[in-house]
């Protein structure tokens, strides 16, 4: 399943994790359109064959489709899920998706005892079915381009997130060049800067925001300073990356029409914006996005498969460019600490927690 918004290098997982099964024996279905299309069953749920996974290695998105379901986050989404997972006599799964989809996944994992009782009870399964699904086993491969969970150093997508911004961001600065103008590049990335500040230094921009290091009070009249500075020494463009989550110390959002109103008031300059959107995260994925979710999802198939009747889900990832697996319930609760130390001013801490991506 791929589940969430989509990234590239999705096909890739997804290609590796049908093949590695069939490889090793398994029935291997993929769950269309997300947790939604296990909540929906029916054809929502289809078998694979080593031929359906041909040609996709190189797309961008993911042919299995994905959505964000709202119902998925209710009990009533989540016991229609597990009615249809174990319909199907599915009983290991690996979800491909970005933190969300895998905090619903942990969400469901803690009730599905639960939920097996009650579709007994409803006489939706079967006593036979019941006990042949006592639990789920899960693999988590995290596709996001936002690089923001815990566990892994990249998540599948955000290297060719950031070679797209990185040639967004050299095709703006020819002709930021010519003009002698600025321009406010705003990139994705949700709650986590890893994008913009990757990009910043990768595109050689003049300044960043990012929602994990707001800037002190006065930072207008130091950006300001600072592109100065740079047009004085005689660069005739001037680049501001700032990623769509940006606070300052208030929690008020610096967007680009904020920082834009403040080129304008202090040195009558109409900067540029370019909101770089969805284009960041479509398109052909990177060799290192192809080898790096292939690497993953090999691993996945073996942690599901060889999953002992006790074994704890997994969130499979890279480590200092090593494939590893980690319990994923540790992986989704470390992620929500980053998110708290943002939402309650403890940056420092929050970027101790991530502890993920580029460090010194
Ligand atoms: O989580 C990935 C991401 O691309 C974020 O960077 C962005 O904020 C969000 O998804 C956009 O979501 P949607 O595609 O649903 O508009």
């Amino acid at each position: 399943m791929t589940s969430g918004g989509d990234a590239q290098g999705m096909n890739a997982a997804v290609r590796a994790i049908v093949r590695a099964g069939i490889h090793k024996g398994a029935e291997v279905f993929a769950i269309r359109e997300g947790w939604q299309g296990a909540i929906e069953g029916g054809d929502h749920i289809v078998h694979l064959g080593w031929s359906d996974v041909s040609g996709i290695l190189n797309k961008g998105g993911t042919v299995i489709g994905t959505a964000r379901s709202t119902e998925f986050r209710t009990p009533e989404g989540q016991l229609k899920a597990v009615e249809n997972l174990i319909a199907r006599g599915i009983d290991r799964l690996i979800v491909i998706g970005g933190d969300g989809s895998l905090t619903g996944s942990r969400a469901l994992l803690l009730r599905w005892p639960d939920y097996v009782a009650q579709l007994l009870e409803q006489g939706r399964i079967s006593r036979e079915q019941a006990e042949r699904h006592p639990r789920l086993f899960i693999a988590g491969l995290v596709g996001s381009i936002d690089n923001d969970m815990v566990g892994t150093d990249m998540t599948i997508g955000t290297d060719s997130a950031m070679h797209r911004i990185t040639e967004a961001i050299d095709a703006i600065s020819s002709t930021a060049e010519s003009h002698r103008r600025t321009f406010i590049v705003e990139v994705m990335g949700r709650r986590c800067g890893y994008l913009a500040l990757m990009t910043a230094i990768a595109g050689g921009a003049d300044y960043t925001f990012l929602p994990e290091s707001p800037p002190r009070e006065g930072w207008e009249d130091r950006m300001v300073e600072v592109l100065g500075r740079g047009r004085a020494a005689g660069r005739r463009d001037s680049i501001i990356v700032v990623a769509e989550g940006a606070a300052d110390r208030e929690g008020e959002p610096i967007t680009s029409q904020r920082i834009q109103q403040v080129m304008k008031d202090r040195t009558g300059e109409e900067a540029r914006i370019t909101i770089l959107g969805h284009v960041q995260r479509g398109g052909t994925p990177s060799a290192y996005d192809r080898w790096m979710a292939t690497a993953c999802g090999v691993e996945a198939v073996d942690q599901v498969l060889s999953a002992k009747a006790d074994a704890e889900p997994v969130l499979v990832g890279v480590k200092r460019d090593q494939v590893c697996a980690q319990p994923l319930l540790k992986a989704v609760e470390d992620t929500t600490k980053v998110a708290d130390f943002i939402a309650s001013g403890d940056y420092e801490d929050a970027v101790k927690a991530r502890g993920a991506g580029f460090t010194r």
